[in-house]
């Protein structure tokens, strides 16, 4: 197993996408374009997959770090150079070496599997995927001999009449004994109409001489290519729908898939209810029976059991169980909510931890704090956690009640069972079951209205 070497070409231009971001970062359902065909390659090797990258090169390696092996491509001459630039990674390899397209993301592990399971055999050279399609145009024409292994592939711009009828076409996915591979790849010439190095071209040169290459037939809707940002949302949408034929399947109610984007990391367990216009990003988890209502974006957080969120953005915070959340509350990074809990309408929270059966039910903001249980946050209350310059921490405690419009100027420790009074700002530490009144004595000026200058 461990003799497969995986290559993924991903150095092109990415010209007809457009932009400053170079193609294989582009993301379908939330995951650069190249990295679902490492996913789906992952469970064939425990070797790093081998990146071929060019254009961007930086960018990509900021993205994947030491996760994947470099390649480098620095001129675009073709597929079959980029193919080249990975010789190091399996010059000396007596195993197989899989070629796959960095920019088709639909590509599943049971179709890279049979393309690698077919390579296997012991009376072939190797595999490659193939599709037939309604409309091939674009594509390389996949031609077979009387035996029915790969004979040649012809790309469109080289292809005659007669060829280009062929509605069998060549997905990109090859998966080839390492030494035959690069003796071919070390031999191809440019004589094309594109006047490129095409790995197309191994396919020929190792029919004439005898060897096998075994096309495998696999479904045309999983060899989109993204070329342009039409087919990037084109995927992405099929993404998105597998994710959510895979969440139905696992128990979970979903009110309108259509509408519905959860990341290929995320978890959604059974008995969870999905309502419209909602997106789910990165390893989020979302347990039993927890309920996310229209409008909602969560991003690497865990919503637990029975919680519900509604029209809120979470990020990275642990929402507890049974806990309440908005409408049209803000969880910024770093938060962990504790157990029936309510964070209600306008309340934003940032890298502050909420304790058990404590409700902030509107209009607070929370920064850098932490809260006790059982504690009860009034209307338009801040935490004041910065002076302009530095951060600092607010402590409450258990069952505390602060007032409405409260101030609480960090760094500052309310002990348990303190009562803020409303309005207050309140600067010093205040001692357990006390209550702080941190504001100026109302005065009343009897009869006031008749001294005032402007009269109406
Ligand atoms: C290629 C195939 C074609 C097949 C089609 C399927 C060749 C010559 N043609 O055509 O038979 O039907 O894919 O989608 O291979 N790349 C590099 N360096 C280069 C050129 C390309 O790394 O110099 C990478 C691209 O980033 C891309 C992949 O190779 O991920 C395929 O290149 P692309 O130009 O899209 O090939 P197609 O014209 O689609
Ligand atoms: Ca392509």
């Amino acid at each position: 197993m461990n003799r497969l070497t995986i290559v993924i070409l991903a150095a092109g231009q990415g010209t007809r996408m457009k932009s400053d971001l170079p193609k294989p970062l582009h993301r379908a359902a939330g995951k650069p374009l190249c990295e679902w065909a490492m996913m789906a390659s992952a469970p064939l090797t425990d070797k790093k997959p081998v990146l071929v990258v060019g254009n961007g090169e930086d960018l990509v390696r900021a993205h994947f770090g030491d996760r994947v092996e470099y390649a480098i491509q620095s001129e675009r001459k073709g597929t079959g150079h980029a193919a080249l630039m990975a010789k190091p990674f399996f010059k000396d390899s007596e195993g197989l070496v899989m070629i796959i397209a960095g920019d088709m993301p639909l590509l599943t592990r049971e179709t890279l599997k049979n393309v690698y399971d077919a390579a296997s055999r012991d009376d072939v050279v190797g595999a490659l995927l193939c599709a037939k399609v309604d409309d091939p145009t674009g594509y390389g024409r996949l031609v077979t001999n009387y035996e029915g292994y790969a004979s040649k592939i012809v790309e469109e711009k080289d292809a005659s009449a007669d060829v280009l009828k062929i509605n069998k076409v060549n997905a990109s996915v090859y998966c080839i004994k390492a030494q035959p591979l690069l003796e071919s790849l070390e031999n191809l010439s440019t004589d094309n109409a594109q006047g490129e190095y095409y790995l197309t071209d191994i396919v020929e040169m190792l029919s004439e001489k005898g060897e096998r290459i075994v096309p495998v037939l696999t479904d045309a809707a999983e060899c989109i290519g993204v070329n342009d940002r039409k087919q990037l949302n084109d995927v992405s949408k099929i993404l998105y729908g597998r994710k959510c034929d895979q969440m139905m399947a696992a128990g979970a109610t979903l009110i309108s898939p259509e509408s519905t984007f959860v990341c290929w990391d995320a978890t959604v367990e059974n008995d969870v209810t999905i309502y419209p216009n909602v997106m789910i990003q990165g390893p989020t988890v979302i347990k039993k029976g927890a309920t996310i209502f229209p409008n909602c974006r969560i991003k690497n957080s865990v919503i637990c059991e029975g919680a519900t969120v509604e029209q809120s953005v979470v990020i990275d915070t642990v929402v507890g169980k049974n806990t309440t959340v908005g409408p049209f509350a803000y969880l910024r990074p770093g938060s962990e909510i504790g157990e029936n809990c309510r964070i209600g309408d306008f309340v934003e929270l940032k890298n502050s931890q909420i304790g058990d059966g404590t409700k902030v039910s509107h209009l607070t903001y929370i920064g850098d704090a932490e809260v006790g249980k059982n504690t009860n946050v009034g209307c338009g209350v801040v935490f004041v956690n910065y002076n302009g310059k530095d951060k600092f921490k607010t402590t409450v405690g258990d069952n505390c009640f602060i007032g409405c419009n409260t101030n609480l100027i960090a760094p500052v420790t309310l002990g348990n069972g303190v009562y803020t009074a409303a309005g207050s700002t309140i600067t010093k530490d205040v001692p357990d079951d006390s209550l702080a009144i941190a504001r100026s004595q109302q005065t009343i000026k009897q009869g006031w209205k008749k001294y005032r200058k402007d009269q109406p």
